[in-house]
């Protein structure tokens, strides 16, 4: 294993203190490196706002309704400034709610590339109209949507009931951009302008008597009254540079604001709302918590060192769509922003202990729950999808219809990956490859970190220790494995290096304040950033992925896209800064984008390669609403910590509500070393999460699953092989996931939404529908207690076929080698239960169906198979597509991709009945008029029946009737 030899003071403060809390385990994030809201001068003056009358008044005069949408301008009694309110019922039950200036000094930022079109509109109809307002249909259920004039809100109603306002805390505020006071040119522009601006008046009110419209605007935008009340209490005399309005400083760094402040806020009020999901990445619970009592929730994509679970604070990716859930109706926030952004809830329940709501409850007291949010962004424009559901796989097929859905992943990219930081050279990949075979643990790719490469120089290979990348490739392929190397957006500055020699040629690096290409520190020492907004550039960076530009590369070698937020170790919070320039914009208004451009321009370039035929696979560490459609992510580093085992649950349950379903964390946790009995809990976990794959730091020993003695090696194996047995379910729910948006990793609540002990769940979740999972992520655990949701269904252990009733409490003893796992009553799960080294290998084994009844001996059930790697299942509708259903003792397999010629080797080789009554014959029926007779087995202590051999292709039509 080569050493990893650099002098401290080339790798920069970061790494420094990343070894040094390896080798003394202390665990905190140092929270002075990141602002708190306080320290972020937009979100403190937008916080000191708080609720009251809104400034803002709509002007009904100026409404106009158009088929597709109403445009009515706002005013800001205050200052005089105007905004344009634009809303369009979108279809699907969606409503948007645009606010931008009226005539702002220069564009503001719209956010480009994350809706996959222009969602199609519905009309608007006008229902009746007087000087308060408007009151419009929207349609579906008797929703109507009023606009109130004096103070501004919006509400949306179904009914008579409110499911949703805007504005009704009066928290809409709308910094417009301004010319600096406290210049020279401003004060000589001031005076020119108030010349002109009279002059013009004195005309104009000649044609216009009262020439307000002229004159209200032009001050607005131009000159500012003096005086101006703009957060509702009197400005000061001249805007100082200490408000960060014109400039901040943060630590070492300055952020000089050329355009000044710009901030926008809007608050929405849920009546009847107690509990609100999402707005990932935080390391938090699944169900939000109100923010009252510290800082809002913040979206800001940060390469946070030694992040800490239960806060707040920003991470790597930011999705800004908050889910709000009551036992009556799920509903979706979008708030299409790019920009840092700060979340504030509030709720009138929360902090309440339930001795409290008892009291309430007894007394008959309790008022209506509400949850308050208000959004916070540093620029850009309000632009807000508002998603009416009312269930939640309705308010998925909202997002997806705005976003697109998850990325359908090669099947093989579902299996076990195996990395760290770093598998050193050749020889070592050999030998890890080779240990698996030893120690008969399935597994599919092997991963190189940074220091695979040429001084990292991605694209690159270090000949000492990878001299035949070509080679070690082939030996991969060979066993039907496959590999993933690490390709990171921050590129040497060096002018031997090729990559970068291009980009600077081209222009593609982004640009700094003073029109250099940017600079910061990284892996590499001084890097540059690709402008990644650029679509030229990312049509470059996608070209250099071809076999013949990436050297070594073949075509089972897929991509890593780290430190993708982007991270500067020497920038202000480690990142960008924020008036760094791509193109005309400044980092500012598209920071949280960055990300998902550079996982997109890099799956664009592995399909390319291959001439358009294979899916790609990309895993990237920072994201934004849409980089699902360009593939997974995982959470970032964390720590060999009990705490952050439990913590992956509501991370990756949390990004499957807002469409980013292929999510995992570092099995085994990245820093520090995990005992034992941490690694096998980890390894339990991370086989029933979406996206499987161990890693470890650099200082970390070696943890490959065959280390830690036979006992414990035959654990991890089993969790493994658990998770390829499984494939089948996974890869069904990945192309559902696909098609409709539906989230492969789901809360309860999504499923059982009118159970209220469903709600606030971090430890347990479901597959899809039909399998519930509550691992062991305790130490030293003898038991769990399950919740087995469901009045009046059973859920089936998958393990010992024990039948339990729902809704129950169950308390389940537990050893090490304990993964409770539930199959619901009423459903059919293919596996395939002869696992082999690689999932490739097992692509034509047999299946074996698992058909747990329901108590009215009722199940349903699909199975899907494609080629597992090409876009034909989409191009040429090449795939399987079976329903099973199990009803009136008859198990049948019918069609449901008429059309469909594609094929497989792939037989039923068994049947397991759960909860099942003995039969005296069993008999197979195909299409063509044959029957025979199966073999059979039953359990009469489990009531399992087992069908031996029904021997049927798994495309085909066929019956088994139980007599
Ligand atoms: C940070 C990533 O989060 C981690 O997974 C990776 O190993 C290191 N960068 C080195 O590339």
């Amino acid at each position: 294993m080569a050493a990893f030899v650099v002098s401290p003071l080339k790798m920069g403060p970061l790494l420094v203190l990343w070894l040094a809390v390896c080798l003394s385990g202390t665990w905190a994030v140092d929270r002075g490196n990141f602002k708190t809201c306080d320290q972020s001068a937009f979100c403190k003056r937008q916080r000191a706002l708080k609720p009251g009358q809104s400034p803002y008044r709509a002007l009904l005069e100026t409404l106009e309704l158009t088929n597709t949408k109403l445009t009515l301008q706002l005013i800001n009694d205050n200052n005089k400034v105007r905004l344009l309110l634009e809303l369009y019922r979108l279809q699907g039950n969606m409503t948007r709610v645009k606010i931008n200036e009226l005539k702002p000094l220069k564009p503001r930022f719209e956010v480009p590339d994350v809706l996959i079109n222009d969602p199609p509109t519905e009309p608007l109809s006008l229902l009746s109209r007087d000087e308060n307002g408007v009151v419009l249909s929207l349609g579906a259920d008797s929703q109507r949507l009023i606009v109130s004039a004096k103070p501004f809100r919006l509400d949306i109603m179904e009914g008579r009931e409110v499911l949703l306002s805007l504005n009704s805390r009066g928290l809409l505020a709308f910094e417009h951009l301004r010319i600096r006071k406290d210049t020279i040119s401003y004060k000589i522009k001031t005076k020119v302008n108030s010349m002109w601006e009279n002059i013009k008046w004195v005309f104009s009110s000649k044609v216009d008597p009262e020439g307000t419209e002229n004159k209200e605007e032009t001050e607005a935008a131009n000159e500012p009254a003096e005086g101006e009340e703009v957060w509702g209490e009197k400005a000061k005399e001249d805007e100082k540079v200490e408000d960060g309005m014109w400039e901040e400083t943060f630590k070492s760094h300055t952020d000089s604001k050329p355009n000044g402040p710009s901030s926008i806020s809007l608050d929405f009020s849920l009546p009847g709302v107690e509990n609100v999901y999402g707005i990932p990445e935080h390391a938090d619970s699944l169900k939000l918590k109100a923010t009252d009592g510290g800082d809002p929730y913040r979206l800001f994509n940060l390469d946070v060192f030694q992040y800490e679970v239960f806060n707040p604070m920003a991470l790597y990716g930011a999705i800004p769509v908050m889910l709000s859930h009551s036992a009556q109706r799920t509903m979706g926030i979008f708030w299409l922003n790019a920009a840092e952004t700060w979340v504030d809830i509030s709720s009138n329940t929360a902090g309440k202990t339930v001795f409290g709501q008892m009291l309430d409850y007894v007394q008959g007291s309790s008022e209506t729950p509400q949850t308050d949010v208000r959004w916070i962004s540093e620029s850009g424009i309000i632009d807000v999808f508002i998603m009416l559901g009312p269930t939640p796989a309705d308010v998925f097929s909202q997002y997806a219809s705005l976003t697109g859905t998850q990325a359908f992943p090669p099947l093989s990219t579902l299996a076990y990956h195996q990395c760290r930081w770093n598998y050193n050279d050749q020889e070592d990949v050999a030998a890890v490859d080779q240990g698996f075979d030893d120690h008969d643990i399935p597994y599919d790719f092997i991963w190189l970190d940074i220091e695979h490469t040429d001084g990292k120089r991605y694209f690159t290979w270090d000949h000492h220790k990878f001299p035949q990348p070509k080679d070690m490739l082939q030996g991969l392929l060979d066993k039907r494995r496959k590999m993933v190397t690490i390709v990171d957006p921050h590129i040497k500055v060096d002018s031997s290096y090729k990559i970068h020699n291009e980009i600077r040629s081209k222009g593609f690096y982004v640009k700094s304040k003073d029109g250099g290409d940017y600079e910061g520190w990284c892996w590499p020492g001084n890097s540059g950033y690709p402008d990644f907004t650029n679509p030229e550039m990312r049509a470059w960076w996608a070209s250099m992925f071809a076999y013949d530009q990436y050297e070594g590369s073949m075509e089972n070698m897929y991509t890593w896209n780290d430190m993708n937020e982007p991270s500067v170790f020497n920038g202000p919070e480690v990142t960008m800064h924020k008036d760094a320039l791509h193109g005309n914009w400044e980092n500012r208004d598209l920071h949280n984008l960055y990300g998902l451009y550079v996982q997109r321009a890099t799956a664009e370039g592995l399909i390319e390669r291959s001439g358009g035929v294979e899916r790609p696979f990309v895993l990237a560490r920072a994201f934004f609403a849409g980089s699902q459609r360009y593939g997974a992510v995982w959470t970032g580093d964390n720590a060999a910590e009990w705490d952050h085992l439990k913590i992956s649950i509501p991370m990756c349950l949390s990004l499957g509500l807002v469409g980013v379903s292929f999510c995992g964390a570092d099995v085994g946790g990245f820093f520090k070393s995990p005992s034992t009995e941490l690694l096998v809990r980890w390894y339990q976990t991370g086989a029933y999460q979406p996206f499987f794959r161990a890693h470890a730091h650099l200082d970390t020993p070696r943890r490959e699953p065959w280390l830690f003695g036979p006992e414990n090696t035959a654990l991890i194996r089993e969790a493994v092989r658990q998770r390829y047995a499984l494939l089948p379910y996974w890869y069904q729910l990945f192309y559902h996931a696909h098609h409709s948006g539906q989230p492969v990793m789901r809360p309860l609540w999504v499923e059982y939404p009118q159970d209220t002990a469903t709600f606030s769940m971090d430890d347990q979740f479901l597959l899809g529908r039909d399998l519930l999972v509550h691992p062991v992520t305790e130490e030293g655990a003898r038991g769990v207690t399950a919740y087995l949701p469901g009045k009046g269904e059973v859920w089936f252990d998958v393990h010992t076929f024990q039948k339990h009733n729902g809704a129950q409490n169950l308390y389940i003893p537990v050893t090490i080698s304990s993964i409770p796992v539930f199959q619901r009553g009423g459903s059919i799960i293919p596996r395939k239960a002869r696992v082999r080294r690689s999932s490739s290998c097992m692509e034509h084994d047999p299946y074996t169906l698992f058909v747990a009844l329901s108590p009215k001996r009722f199940a349903q059930g699909e199975l899907y198979i494609d080629d597992g790697h090409t876009f034909n299942f989409d191009k040429q509708k090449q795939f399987i597509h079976r329903r099973f259903s199990f009803a009136n003792n008859a198990l049948s397999s019918r069609n449901l991709a008429p059309g469909s010629q594609f094929t497989t080797f792939s037989w039923v080789e068994k049947i397991v009945i759960l909860g099942a009554s003995k039969p005296s014959k069993a008999t197979l029926k195909t299409p063509d008029g044959k029957e025979s007779l199966l073999e059979f087995e039953f359990d009469a202590s489990m009531s399992v029946l087992t069908l031996r051999k029904p021997g049927v292709n798994a495309g085909l039509d066929w019956t088994v009737v139980l007599q």
